[in-house]
């Protein structure tokens, strides 16, 4: 149930009654606990300066007409044009009690689309460092609230496995005539070979020799390659894994799966005229996009050794996906420094009409992870962190604090498990709640913090609730009675519980879980003033008792259900 759904709904059965079909202009806001009333309606102003009308008498008639509904207590109109909405309480108590017998939390299901999300995508041969963990857990979280919402997600992990990196780890290897079978660790052969590639012409030329035999399918190569590819997908599962991420080998579609495409693609383009040589090379010029002398910026898509690159991979991927994997929704989770990139992409997919007019795809960039002094996230010599370390570092800080929050004594394995699921859902949740267009500075007090928007207090909150109705020797499957709003406390609380599905589309919509972070902070915010104010546990009569166990119940598996949704966690005690 989603109330600005419904709000809208009426407001615009109203404006169409009255004979006005622009009703685009609606929006719905909530006031949360800043305003006296619950939720408002914006837009009729704009709408009437459109038609050339009174706003306020617009707003009236308006009001007049949704003020029917039972939903509301109190429909207000201020001027210019503004309508402020006082649910009814009794309304509320129905929809909680709808609420508590579904099992989705009387979310509902939204029209399927199938919506591919583009996310982790490492590069092979190397391993995963914290640079992953954004587009990893941000997608993996909008992964699961729109397969919650029902739509068909296709999980597509577009690995870096068709690049230079193996030109230079197969010359390396030949060089020193090393069996790739003794190299378990590419990522340190690829650092070696590296500098070699940036200090040694001679060596370089062989990097390139290599990498376009490896293009061409060279048997030899092609064995080395795989390799190095099985294993680096193997160390990855592990992190994902660790991680409670829900890629899996299946998910693995990358760069090397389009490599029978690219010569198609760039010859089509070429028939279509939309991509020209230019000095040996084949490129795309696009007038949407200026380079630094104000001309056409051109996307290079064959280079002139014949070789393909970046671009030519995520055309003919586009391709794929719009033609074979009939994608609604594409969305890609990378830093904010490929946005260009993908813009580009689009744009020629566009030209070469791969794109259907349906078809929405998005580009969710993110911020970068600073240290304290706002420099990238790396290690002291300036390298970067592994993200198999970050973890173990995140278990190994969780467990110290457990230890010495504990005044009983708790078993080896309970105190692993603990940690594994306080310090990885801390990692997370700390990501997760922050805006992702924004750079975040990694603090390691503040991430493990049991105060604050935090995994550690949300999870704590979450065992606090369950603690009461183990005091009480209750069972919360059995609670019978019903469900009654007498005062403030309980009024916000019940109003915010209902709050929770526009709160799940929003943060789908725009890919923000950070938007149902907030909600489940201030939901458990306002559950222990609840908890404070309304005694539970020596309230004696056994209705008022009963209706707050009742709400307890739902905050609980509110917030089960809305952290679980991003990939956290929860705890039963601590
Ligand atoms: N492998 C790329 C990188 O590490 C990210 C790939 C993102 N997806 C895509 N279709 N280009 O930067």
């Amino acid at each position: 149930m989603n109330i600005k759904l419904i709000l809208k709904k009426h407001t615009s059965q109203a404006l169409i009654s009255l004979g006005i079909k622009n009703i685009k202009y609606i929006v719905i806001n909530n006031t949360g606990q800043k305003k006296p009333w619950n939720y408002q309606i914006d837009g009729l102003i704009k709408i009437a300066k459109e038609l050339n009308i009174n706003s306020f008498n617009l707003a009236n008639k308006v009001s007049s007409k949704i003020r029917i509904h039972n939903m509301y207590k109190k429909v207000l109109v201020s001027q210019p044009g503004f309508i402020s909405i006082f649910l009814n309480m009794l309304w509320v108590e129905k929809k909680l009690e709808k609420k508590i017998k579904s099992a989705r939390l009387d979310v509902n299901y939204v029209k399927k689309k199938n919506i591919i999300i583009d996310y982790s995508s490492p590069n092979v041969a190397k391993e995963m460092h914290v640079g992953h963990l954004r587009s990893t857990i941000l997608g993996d979280a909008t992964a699961r609230i729109m397969e919650f919402l029902g739509h068909n997600v296709i999980r597509a992990n577009h690995i870096g496995d068709w690049g230079m990196q193996f030109g230079m780890i197969i010359a390396y290897l030949k060089q020193y005539k090393a069996n790739p079978e003794t190299f378990k660790n590419y990522n340190e052969i690829y650092q070696k070979a590296k500098i070699k590639y940036d200090n040694d012409k001679l060596f370089s030329n062989k990097v390139k020799l290599y990498t376009k035999k490896l293009q061409s399918e060279d048997k030899s190569c092609m064995k080395i390659w795989k390799k190095i590819v099985n294993t680096t997908i193997k160390k990855n599962g592990k992190i994902y894994k660790n991680l409670n991420v829900t890629l899996t080998n299946k998910n693995i579609m990358g760069e090397s799966f389009y490599r029978k495409m690219l010569f198609n693609i760039v010859n089509d383009l070429k028939e279509k005229k939309i991509a020209v040589e230019y000095h040996g090379s084949i490129i795309v010029f696009l007038n949407n996009f200026k380079n630094r002398d104000g001309n056409p910026m051109g996307v290079i898509i064959q280079k002139k050794d014949g070789g393909f690159l970046y671009s030519t991979i995520d055309l003919a991927c586009l391709k794929y996906r719009c033609e074979t994997l009939h994608a609604d929704k594409i969305i890609y989770y990378t830093d904010i420094r490929q946005n260009k990139h993908f813009m580009q992409i689009i744009e020629i997919g566009k030209k070469a009409g791969y794109i259907p007019n349906y078809l929405k795809i998005e580009h969710h960039m993110f911020g970068m992870i600073l240290s304290e002094d706002n420099h990238p996230f790396k290690t002291r010599s300036g390298n970067n962190i592994k993200l198999s370390s970050l973890l173990e570092k995140a278990i190994k800080k969780a467990k110290t604090i457990i230890a010495t929050k504990k005044n009983t004594k708790i078993s080896q394995k309970r105190l692993d498990f603990l940690a594994k699921r306080i310090g990885i859902g801390a990692i997370k949740y700390f990501d997760l709640s922050k805006n992702r267009t924004t750079n975040y500075v990694f603090n390691w007090n503040k991430i493990l913090s049991f105060s604050g928007n935090t995994a550690p207090y949300m999870q704590y909150a979450y065992t606090r609730i369950l603690s009461i109705f183990r005091k009480l020797n209750v069972s919360m499957i059995n609670l019978q009675g019903k469900i009654q709003l007498k005062n403030k406390f309980e009024n916000q609380l019940g109003i915010k519980l209902l709050e929770f599905e526009e709160i799940i589309t929003d943060t789908a919509n725009k890919g923000m879980p950070h938007i149902l972070c907030l909600y489940l902070y201030q939901l458990s915010t306002l559950f222990s003033q609840f908890y404070e104010k309304c005694s539970i546990l020596f309230s004696k009569n056994t209705e008022i008792r009963c209706s707050r166990l009742i709400l307890a119940f739902l905050t609980a598996r509110t917030l089960k259900k809305g952290l679980n949704i991003i990939g956290i966690s929860t705890i039963n005690y601590m």
